[in-house]
């Protein structure tokens, strides 16, 4: 193919939803009116853990607009099995199943949706239900939790998980290194906290079929869910996800809301919306919290000669969530013994889950801080230091990668920071009242490619419609595939359709794990090349057979809505005269991409990761240790980008919710109520405009054509891996105070010492 003829990958387009979206045209699961429809309000449990033994509903049927109450005492039949409420990313255990019975598993858990004719009369009725508990002990407490700690069994764990693999003699090596550094390392639970909230506008339509418009990262997978839990059969659910305002991966999966919806339309027979209010968004996963102990030992030489690495992570009582914590770092420095082990720990909350690069962005950001300190220890610049023990190949996995362009995203970071002006010492750089320090760390993630089908249609007039089921998750990917279409059969932007987020369209995962690009972009190219192929056969029938003997679509370039012989360019058809001459008013193609196709390399040949360099400046009062992060450079090495504008935005979303786990979100336990205390945007803390400076991203140019059949290598998630370390690091430099424990809010930092070695 010809490079130079590309008129759609590499170019920097606003998103094409973009109009609609700032317009309110965009609408969002909770925004379609849908007639005669009903608005439930959920009631949530008062406590942790225990039953119900009474629910008092008089009070709230007596108010006017109130249809019924449902609960697990009048709720519609749903399936009793468990393997009937599977969803994509499916977790080992027992999935929860609202109104399935008495039991209370987790605060803030649904237990009755009052259904009125009004949202007003909904709310008001809710908080009238009065329910009786039976309390049982329960435990949120993460420290108490560890005492139950535990390895799932190979068969209990979920498929995407990956077991840390051990090489050499870590502990003989960590005892005989002549640098050596202990920390325990901790991050505390966070929550999604997208603009939309989870909600479910159930459209009863009367038939045995409905319409649901949901807050889901995947059509498919909620339809499917409905289907097997609620018995309705996949031909009778259609779900719309045509945009969702943020999810972070926080709707993965199918959520309580679309239970609780679903059930109520099913028993009153009628249309039925439920949305979570923002405090009932903390009843939901969320990024579980993590304690990590990490032992680093390095030579005189300064090189590496022991990892190890210890991690648990929180549970909930009845699923087993786990995440790679502890591999990040054993793959990313070259280290002849490294060590790893894992346990999860359980607690009386909801599930936690993927939360924007799930494990990366938690053991990789802590390993950051860890290989940091080991820097300081051996009188190393932490750049220097992670260039000295930089891995050409994935050391834990002993094998190549397709790409890796971390070096270059070092230097061009440094070189963009200015980092050679930085002087080692910490609370050497000043500025008023303010010290200043410079923090580097690395980002790693993976790229990963999933089974996706497309479809093209190509009408006489011209007029090109590309579809899939995948979502747009606000990523971009209506733009995306936008883009490779017109690139695949040239033609303009205007003169394309995209349509996404149904699924009754061609079959796609859940948007999620960055790998949307990549995947739905290989789909639509292969759809478009499958139009091309007809259209190269159409042709044939256009007086003068201008194309000649071309036999294939290889030899064709495709610009300007004309299909052109490379290598005699005077020869020429227009799509729509090969469709006019052939006869035929509409060509249509659907293909589904799957891993390992083109000229990928086999997924266990060679590892396929994302990379970055982040640099922050953090100024630190001298006084009151307050913390302005006033610039960040980051330098992200993930292959091709496909639209450098849409990308940009995926990082600096990513260092912004990176500088938010550095400084602001906490989710914290009452262990007492067994709840959530700061369930609010009051009290949970995200960075707001007032936290936010300069942010310069620099895309390192990466080509890979082995990792996917775009190069694409996916951006979603690789932005937030590392921020948190780099802001570490720059408090560390700035102040000469270690925090280990992230967030690292104010409190901490003025009780932190000055660490010895820092005043010199
Ligand atoms: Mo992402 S955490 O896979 O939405």
């Amino acid at each position: 193919m010809n490079e130079h003829q590309r008129v759609g990958i590499g170019t920097s387009l606003s998103r094409i939803d973009g109009v609609a979206k700032v317009t309110g045209t965009a609408k969002y699961a909770a925004e379609y009116r849908v007639p005669d429809m009903l608005w439930g309000v959920t009631v949530v449990s008062a406590i942790a853990r225990g039953r119900i033994v009474s629910m008092d509903e008089d009070a709230a049927r007596t108010v006017p607009g109130v249809v019924d109450i449902i609960s697990h005492l009048n709720r519609p039949k749903h399936a009793p099995l468990n393997r009937s409420w599977k969803d994509e990313l499916q977790y080992p255990g027992e999935p929860f199943k609202a109104f399935h019975d008495d039991r209370i598993q987790f605060a803030a858990q649904p237990i009755a949706v009052v259904v009125a004719e009004t949202f007003e009369a909904a709310r008001f009725a809710a908080t009238l239900v009065h329910v009786r508990y039976e309390a049982e002990p329960h435990n949120i407490d993460f420290e108490a939790s560890l005492a139950e700690k535990f390895l799932p069994g190979p068969g209990d764990r979920r498929n995407i998980y990956h077991q840390p693999k051990n090489h050499g003699d870590a502990e003989s090596a960590y005892a005989e290194a002549p640098f050596r550094l202990a920390g325990d390392y901790h991050l505390a639970v966070e929550h999604h906290m997208p603009m939309e909230m989870q909600a479910s506008t159930v459209h009863w339509h009367g038939d045995g079929t409905v319409t649901i418009y949901d807050k889901v990262q995947g059509s498919k997978t909620s339809q499917e869910f409905v289907a097997s839990a609620f018995g309705l059969g996949a031909k009778n659910v259609r779900v719309v996800n045509a945009f969702v305002g943020g999810a972070f991966g926080g709707a993965l999966r199918p959520l309580w809301q679309l239970h609780v919806a679903v059930m109520a339309a099913i028993h009153l027979k009628r249309s039925v919306r439920v949305v979570m209010t923002r405090s009932q968004m903390f009843s939901h996963c969320h990024r579980p919290e993590c304690t990590y102990q990490i032992r680093l030992g390095a030579g005189a030489d300064g090189k590496l000669t022991a990892v190890l690495g210890d991690a648990t992570t929180s549970t909930s009582r009845f699923e087993h969530e786990m995440e790679d914590i502890v591999t990040w770092g054993m793959i990313n420095y070259a280290c002849p013994n490294i060590q790893g082990s894992y346990n999860i720990a359980p607690r009386d909350t909801f599930t936690p889950g993927d939360m924007r690069a799930p494990g990366g962005a938690t053991g990789m950001t802590l390993f950051e801080i860890a290989i940091d300190e080991l820097a300081y220890i051996a009188g190393a610049d932490p750049l220097a230091f992670r260039l000295l023990n930089y891995s050409e190949v994935d050391n834990m996995n002993r094998r190549p990668f397709t790409s890796k362009a971390l070096r270059e995203a070092y230097s061009q970071g440094a070189e963009r920071f200015n980092w050679a002006k930085r002087t080692p010492e910490p609370r050497s750089m000043k500025e008023g009242h303010e010290f200043i320090g410079w923090g580097v760390a690395t980002g790693l993630w993976e790229s990963m490619f999933m089974k996706t089908s497309a479809s093209a249609q190509l009408t006489a007039n011209g007029h090109l419609e590309v579809a899939s089921a995948s979502s747009d998750i606000g990523t971009g990917t209506y733009t995306v595939m936008m883009q490779v279409a017109a690139d695949t059969l040239g033609l303009s932007p205007d003169a394309i359709t995209v349509k996404l987020g149904d699924s009754s369209l061609p079959p796609a995962p859940v948007e999620g794990g960055s790998w949307g690009a990549a995947s739905t972009g290989a789909a639509v190219q292969l759809a478009c090349q499958t139009i091309a192929k007809k259209l190269l056969k159409a042709a044939d029938k256009v007086e003068g057979r201008p194309l000649g003997s071309v036999s294939s679509v290889d030899e064709l370039d495709f610009v300007a809505g004309e299909m052109i012989v490379r290598n005699n360019p005077a020869r020429r058809v227009a799509l729509i005269d090969a469709m006019h001459a052939s006869g035929l008013d509409v060509l249509e193609a659907t293909e589904t991409a799957s891993p390992g196709m083109g000229s990928m390399t086999s997924l266990d040949t060679k590892s396929r990761n994302t990379h970055s360099a982040v640099f922050v400046e953090a100024r630190v009062d001298e006084e009151l240790d307050q913390v302005r992060i006033t610039h960040v450079v980051i330098a992200v090495a993930a292959g091709r980008i496909i639209n450098p504008k849409l990308a940009r935005s995926q990082i600096l979303g990513g260092v912004v919710m990176g500088i938010g786990m550095a400084l602001h979100e906490e989710t914290v336990p009452d262990n007492a109520l067994g709840k959530w205390i700061n369930h609010s945007f009051g009290e949970y803390h995200v960075p707001a405009h007032a936290d936010i400076e300069d942010i310069d991203v620099i895309f390192v140019d990466e080509p890979d054509p082995e990792v996917t059949p775009l190069g694409v290598k996916g951006l979603g998630e690789v932005g937030i891996v590392g921020v948190a370390a780099a802001v570490s690091n720059a408090i560390y430099h700035a102040t000469g105070k270690r925090v280990r424990s992230l967030p690292i809010t104010v409190d901490k930092l003025l009780a932190a010492p000055i660490q010895a070695g820092a005043l010199g």
